[in-house]
């Protein structure tokens, strides 16, 4: 296999698992551009000096990122709460300042910087380089939104824009996108506040090796964050992990809380989360060897139910088209021919298809509930609870049985 590069220590590192050709994630298309699709080498390591776990090739940021990217993230309303929940903690944490400024990394569509506008004593800044999603949380009443990609050179821009640090900057599930982390650090670092917090939350690498959730590695999640890795590029850089948080969105995420070197005692919590890491065997090689068989076996299983309820004549639907399911699709062979249409409530997606090979279009959500079919793939797994809720007493109606691909393959009614 070839070698590569560790893109945070430059420490060479070798892919434990190939996923072969793979397009970008988000990357819906129309059909008559079914043949002008861009694929890359979809190559997995995990570096054996700072533990980084990333993706070795990755297609040009600005291909994955621009003015047609398909990710709203407001999408979800249970996403919507969970932003205005930490919003409100980060408010009752600066309350006694005058005035506070916070910057997003990846502000998307202003789902969670909406929270702090109109708000006299917060500035808040986005920074977002799909231009579409930038412009839809002006409309959200994001004042301030860069459209641009964050990095050092951007928080001098900043800086001598706004005249003034951050007392807060947040990723919220965007530092897995961002290519160059060793630049974000720097500029998190150069614009941070002397009391000032840096914010991470992001899939987190221990939950993704527990559960095998393995359709979160795909381009745009060119690296899946753990606290040992983490823990030592803060360090590299002047900032220190003092504390840490984790939770159930996206399968399994955890929130980093970052300062400046010195000025936070580290928690215990956050000692003992970086002790279950290294126990789980996240810093050793024969983790993911174990990792790329239980990938294998669990695609394998997953083509085998489709397959085998088609070859039955039954009709397969898929409900939600997330960026994750490009993967577990296009790696477990599934296609138009055992899939018959996927419904999703984004926009920027219907209509079109699923990016890769497999020929499966898009359809309205709307539609769902006009459709007869007789099993149906809920490929945004994460988001359970919130559609079988509003689902679920139709289909049973409908004698239409589910399929949960995600963390265990569950089939019920
Ligand atoms: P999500 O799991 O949030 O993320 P990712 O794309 O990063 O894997 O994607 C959710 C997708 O599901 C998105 O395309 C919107 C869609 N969706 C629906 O169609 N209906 C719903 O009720 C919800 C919650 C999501």
């Amino acid at each position: 296999m070839v070698i590569g590069k560790c893109r945070l220590c430059n420490n060479s590192i070798k892919p434990f698992i190939d996923f072969g050709k793979m397009p970008i994630a988000n990357a819906f298309y129309f059909k008559k551009d079914y043949n002008k699709q861009y694929y890359f080498d979809m190559k997995v390591a995990s570096c054996s000096r700072c533990y980084c776990f990333q993706l070795v090739n990755i297609p040009d940021p600005k291909l994955m990122f621009h003015e047609n990217y398909a990710y709203f993230a407001s999408t979800s309303k249970f996403m919507q709460i969970h932003w205005r929940k930490l919003s409100d903690k980060i408010k009752k944490k600066f309350k006694d300042n005058k005035h506070n400024t916070i910057i997003e990394i990846g502000s998307n569509d202003g789902i969670f910087l909406k929270n702090f506008s109109n708000i006299k004593k917060w500035t808040a800044i986005g920074v977002e380089p799909s231009k579409n999603v930038a412009k839809f949380s002006k409309f959200q009443g994001v004042k301030n939104v860069i459209v641009d990609f964050f990095n050092y050179e951007l928080t001098n821009k900043i800086i001598s824009k706004f005249k003034s640090k951050a007392d807060v900057v947040i990723s919220t599930n965007t530092m897995h996108h961002i290519e160059n982390t060793n630049s974000v650090f720097k500029g998190v670092k150069n614009i941070l506040n002397m009391k000032g917090i840096f914010i991470t939350e992001d899939p987190s690498l221990f939950e993704m090796i527990k559960k095998n959730t393995y359709d979160q590695i795909y381009a745009e999640h060119m690296y899946i964050w753990s606290a040992i890795s983490l823990d030592i590029i803060s360090k590299k850089h002047g900032l220190f992990l003092y504390d840490l948080e984790n939770n159930t969105v996206h399968g399994g995420c955890t929130r980093y809380y970052f300062c400046h070197r010195g000025h936070f005692k580290r928690t215990k919590r956050c000692n003992n989360f970086i002790t279950k890491e290294k126990k789980l065997g996240l810093d050793k090689a024969v983790t993911y060897k174990k990792f790329r068989e239980k990938i294998i076996n669990h695609s394998n299983k997953i083509y085998k139910i489709v397959y085998d309820l088609s070859n039955k004549g039954k009709k397969i639907c898929g409900y939600t088209a997330p960026a994750k399911s490009t993967t577990l699709i296009n790696f477990s062979r599934l296609n138009a021919n055992l899939i018959d249409k996927v419904f999703d409530n984004t926009k920027a997606k219907i209509g079109k298809n699923y990016p890769g090979k497999n020929k499966i279009p898009v359809k309205s959500s709307e539609d769902f509930r006009k459709e007869k079919c007789d099993y149906v793939i809920l490929f945004a797994w994460n988001h359970k609870k919130e559609i079988l809720k509003k689902e679920r007493s139709f289909t049973k109606k409908k004698s239409i049985k589910w399929i949960i691909p995600m963390p265990k393959i569950k089939i019920f009614k």
